[in-house]
């Protein structure tokens, strides 16, 4: 027997107000509204990595009146997920947000969504091995546009790897817009902005793959 995380229970404390899930979706929503109102563009593109039920952008989007800028496309494997996120969008009259059941651990997945403005990776770094968090950011400009933001999360559960993820994005040519680390809280919630040149996609190419309770988890 392999224990097995339930990604659709997963995102059952969403429900409670007052759960640190719901405090880190109010910073990844305050990111990504901020990043919008900094962008004057008609057309922006975003991808969102492991997407679950798209509460983050399909949240933001549902309450803009300029939604219709956004072209997205959510990349999420679970398929009661990728159901909840496309009801969610549909139910917001979100015609421009596509959910794909895909894995996102594979460069492949994302042919014809990036390159993006906006980079989601929400819940991806705290359930990957160092190694591909280095690798994921490492391949992040194949992902970006010029000038592209990428919006992330981490626990900073002992050990805080979050110092080491801040220095490789650092070293992939990001610069730090917002790290936020909330006293007492465990989540942390980080902007950066593209500054290198965007490369193409290797879509060979590997990025993570999940590991759950000491289980591979390969989608
Ligand atoms: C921690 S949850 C985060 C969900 C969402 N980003 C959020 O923050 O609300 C991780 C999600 O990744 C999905 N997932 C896990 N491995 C995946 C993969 N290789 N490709 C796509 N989705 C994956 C799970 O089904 C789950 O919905």
């Amino acid at each position: 027997m392999t224990a097995r995380t339930d990604w659709q229970a997963w995102h059952e404390p969403y429900a409670d107000e007052g759960s640190p899930l719901s405090r880190r979706l109010r910073l990844v929503r305050r990111e990504i509204a901020a990043w919008l109102d900094e962008r004057p563009d008609e057309r922006l593109t975003v991808v969102s990595a492991c997407a679950g039920q798209g509460h983050d952008l399909v949240g933001v989007l549902a309450g803009r009146a300029d939604a219709h800028r956004v072209r997205a496309t959510l990349l999420e494997y679970d398929p009661g997920n990728v159901a909840a996120a496309r009801d969610a969008a549909g139910r917001a009259g979100l015609a421009n947000v596509a959910v794909e059941r895909a894995d996102a651990g594979r460069l492949s997945s994302y042919a014809g969504a990036v390159p993006a403005d906006l980079v989601l990776l929400a819940g991806v770094f705290g359930n990957v091995t160092d190694h591909d968090v280095r690798r994921t950011v490492a391949a992040l400009p194949q992902l970006c546009a010029a000038g592209a933001t990428v919006i992330w999360t981490r626990t900073r559960r002992a050990p805080d790897r979050t110092p080491a993820l801040r220095g490789w994005l650092r070293d992939a040519g990001f610069a730090e817009r917002a790290f936020h680390a909330p006293e007492g809280m465990l989540f942390s919630v980080g902007a950066h902005r593209f500054t290198g040149p965007p490369r193409p996609l290797n879509a060979s190419g590997e990025l993570f793959t999940f590991i759950t309770a000491g289980t591979q988890w390969r989608c």
